[in-house]
């Protein structure tokens, strides 16, 4: 597939209509003018759309889809996608309330993170989750203790750490040997092959997730033929059969330029691979289904000319969304009215935070701002709202998702008195 075949398939729903930016059939400035800014508005079409290629393109598989919920956590998001057929993958009891909250059914949910508490272990024990995907030894005899004591038998996958590169940001690579995700081949081995020592835990099942916006098809590839061959191994010289087949998330979108396979192209590349297989697929996809679904919307405050720069000071800073100054990843940024014959000038993007970090873009070419003018952080449906924070005491976004030509608020902006909540002056 070349790079204009990939632009073809329609990534997300925001476009401009006689130099105004809409979402779906929905004037964003109608929007502002109602809520202010900043405002994290995401597409109801774009989130179902990038559900079903998953679904269509592996659908001769029939996998278990669970949507990563750290991804964008939102309940109108999660309910979405599991009314339309998704489970959700969860890492905290926090997750896992969210998951209830939205009536997905417990075998419906896998549960993966190297630190599971006793309670957090619990409540999954009692919401009768379809896995825990254990990443160590001693928590897999946590599980089974705590399981053992409420008289219940659960079911286990082993997170293995396969060390493959994904050849990602360091921050978002979790399948090399020096991260501190999953379990070595030779452990998870001993542990298959001693698994009845584990009286309510049955070991039976295997996840691998090696990263996250992970482009090509190549770093999946070896990874899984890794795990299959492991698998292959236990069967054989031991006789084990594993029933469940995790194989996580980790597929890109596009930010930029980059050129990741689609859905189509990753099933075609992957599918192969499992031909014959009888172990339930799953997979657990964030970023390719929140990413694109979702813009930030933000107006320019000041714009402040140095002898070195232009700053385009916005109302929206890192503590809204955080990933340029976390990982330096590049987003774009569409203005809200595109000017005809608007001049060109270099920028810095900048939010109100008092930190150097504290940037959306640097040295980038944009339309003229002016002070009022507002803009668009694109691609940050996931890993946006779901990573913001209250420093500097400022409050959270409010979050609306757009369906065809309406529009509802599903999470309001924050207030001052939502800020000091359960905080007592006196010391
Ligand atoms: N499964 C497991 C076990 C994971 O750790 C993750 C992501 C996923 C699935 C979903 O991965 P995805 O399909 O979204 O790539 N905050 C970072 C990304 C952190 C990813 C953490 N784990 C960012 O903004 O790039």
């Amino acid at each position: 597939m070349t790079h204009a075949d990939f632009h073809k398939e329609k990534m997300h729903d925001f476009y401009y209509k006689n130099g105004e930016l809409y979402c779906e059939k929905v004037p964003l400035s109608k929007m502002i003018k109602k809520l202010g800014t900043p405002i994290y508005v995401y597409s109801y079409r774009t989130f179902t759309g990038h559900l079903a290629k998953l679904q269509k393109a592996f659908r001769s598989v029939r996998p278990l889809i669970c949507y990563s919920v750290k991804a964008n956590s939102n309940l109108a998001v999660l309910r979405t996608l599991v009314k339309k057929g998704a489970g959700l993958d969860i890492v905290s009891g926090g997750e896992l309330f969210r998951a209830k909250k939205i009536h997905c059914q417990g075998k419906k949910i896998v549960y993966a993170g190297v630190g599971k508490t006793e309670e957090e272990i619990r409540e999954a024990i009692k919401a009768r989750i379809l896995l825990f995907n254990v990443e160590s030894i001693p928590e897999l005899e946590q599980i089974n203790a705590i399981a053992k004591k409420m008289r219940k038998r659960v079911n286990v996958s082993l997170r293995i750490n396969p060390n493959v590169d994904p050849h990602t940001h360091d921050y978002i690579t979790t399948g090399k040997s020096e991260n501190k995700f999953g379990i070595d081949f030779e452990s998870a081995k001993t542990i298959f092959v001693g698994s009845k020592r584990f009286s309510h835990a049955q070991v039976c099942g295997v996840h691998v997730h090696i990263g996250s916006q992970i482009e090509t098809g190549d770093p999946f590839v070896e990874a899984f033929q890794k795990i299959l061959e492991f698998i292959d191994e236990l069967e054989v010289e031991e006789g084990i059969r594993i029933k469940y087949l995790n194989l996580g998330g980790g597929l890109g979108a596009i930010y930029s330029d980059e050129n990741p396979q689609t859905a189509d192209a990753f099933a075609k590349r992957i599918l192969p691979l499992f031909k014959k297989r009888k172990c339930q697929l799953i997979f657990e996809p964030g970023r390719f289904i929140a990413a694109n679904s979702g813009i930030l919307l933000m107006k320019a405050i000041y714009v402040k000319k140095t002898a070195v720069k232009n700053f385009a000071i916005v109302d929206a800073g890192m503590n809204d969304f955080i990933r340029p100054a976390f990982y330096n990843a590049y987003h774009h940024l569409w203005p809200l009215k595109k000017r005809e014959n608007a001049p060109q000038w270099v920028y810095d993007v900048v939010g109100p935070v008092c930190e150097s970090g504290d940037f959306f873009a640097k040295d980038r070419e944009l339309q003229e701002i002016k002070g009022g003018d507002y803009l668009a952080i694109m691609t940050t449906g996931a890993y946006g709202f779901s990573m913001a924070s209250n420093y500097n005491s400022r409050r959270r976004a409010c979050e609306v998702m757009v369906k065809g030509n309406t529009f509802k608020v599903i999470r309001k902006r924050e207030t001052y008195q939502d800020l000091i909540r359960g905080e007592k002056a006196s010391a």
